[in-house]
């Protein structure tokens, strides 16, 4: 991805990459061959640090992050069986995210780039998300249609045979994750709360509360999580707080079921519509057991090509981000020292066609 602060270089000498990410609360560092292949994958979560406070809290993230970004990328190194000499590039996430934290990222990417005179790019999170599709499956094909579930973002892709991105649909509300962690924190869960939801539910019946599927109007491609919450909710004070236990996992089961079924069916209605023979779901929510479940199931009775990362391409990583520079760096683009953080950033609508 082009941004103002990357310009067009000479050709790029291909060789190992190494791909950093810090935009919310994991710290991670991977290597990429010269192939593409991954060559190490390290990932360091702050869980314990934010855990009492059952949700991210932005300057413990980036200090966190200020912590172990070296030790992370030596591991990396290392692990890979390279020094840093070895390096020919590195890619860094430069938004969205917490700006605190991708600020340490982009900056640890530019000194170290400049100490080893390489290039670095900064790459979109959801490019990144995006490009997890083809880290262990480099032929899947194009067009496809990619749905990115994680806290930020539920958005739905038609990516055309020229690797170019168009908006089919989005959240008008929560991203599934955020329903996710929402209605965990609801059912008094432990943070994260996707997964500590994602395991309760495997001991409850999902068919007991019929919580609303959001579909919205006919043939829409968005999806809206918001109605959804506050049903669980009233839900819950509707039954008396010495009750609300013993029926937790049937209530984690049934809202969780909620969330899925509409992911599902949206994405196999959006390929379908798109003439898209393959279908990708990528981020932290596509770790969900169920959703996995369902989507494998779904994809063999439809005879659709699916591209399900494993679980540890699915939640943040760095080979992701690896991934995305590689192909930026392929195409002969650089960023200059002046590559800043990007809160906001939502490159895959740069590339809208
Ligand atoms: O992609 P990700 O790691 O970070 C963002 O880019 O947001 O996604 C994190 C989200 C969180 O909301 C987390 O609760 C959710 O993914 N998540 C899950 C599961 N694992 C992670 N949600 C449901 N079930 C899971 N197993
Ligand atoms: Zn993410």
């Amino acid at each position: 991805m082009v941004t103002t602060a990357e310009q067009p270089t000479a050709a790029w000498i291909p060789g190992p990459i190494l791909g950093i990410e810090t935009s919310c609360d994991e710290t991670a560092a991977s290597v990429l061959a010269e192939d593409g292949a991954v060559l190490s994958n390290i990932i360091t979560s702050q869980h314990a640090v934010h855990q009492r406070f059952g949700g991210v809290v932005p300057e413990l993230a980036s200090r966190a992050h200020i912590e172990s970004i070296e030790d992370v990328s030596a591991e990396a190194l290392q692990q890979a069986g390279l020094s840093w000499t070895d390096l020919t590039g590195i890619a860094v996430t430069q938004g969205p995210g917490l700006a605190g934290a991708l600020l340490v990222g982009v900056n640890f990417a530019k000194a170290l780039a400049y100490a080893l005179n390489i290039p670095v790019v900064g790459v979109s999170h959801l490019e990144g998300h995006i490009a997890s599709a083809w880290l262990q499956d480099p032929a899947f094909p194009l067009p496809c249609v990619v749905l990115v579930v994680s806290g930020g973002h539920t958005h739905l892709y038609y990516k055309a045979p020229s690797g170019l991105c168009r908006l089919l649909g989005a959240t008008r509300d929560d991203a599934a994750g955020e329903a996710f962690d929402k209605g965990a924190q609801m059912l008094g869960l432990e943070y994260p709360g996707g997964p500590s939801l994602d395991r309760l539910a495997q001991q409850g019946n999902r068919d007991s509360i019929a919580f609303p599927r959001s579909y919205l109007k006919k043939g829409s491609l968005d999806f809206s999580f918001s109605g959804l919450k506050t049903a669980l909710l009233y839900t819950l004070q509707a039954i008396p707080e010495q009750f609300r236990a013993q029926r937790a996992a049937d209530f984690a089961a049934s809202y969780q079921e909620a969330i899925v079924t509409v992911l599902v069916d949206k994405a196999f209605a959006a390929a379908r519509s798109a003439g898209a023979p393959a279908l990708a779901v990528v981020g932290g929510v596509s770790a969900n057991s169920r959703l996995r479940m369902l989507l494998q199931q779904r994809a063999a009775s439809e005879n659709m090509r699916l591209s399900l990362p494993s679980l540890a391409y699915c939640t943040d990583n760095a080979a992701m981000i690896a991934a995305a520079g590689r192909q930026t760096l392929r195409f002969g683009h650089r960023a200059t020292l002046d590559l800043d953080a990007q809160a906001s950033m939502m490159s895959p609508f740069a590339h809208a066609i």
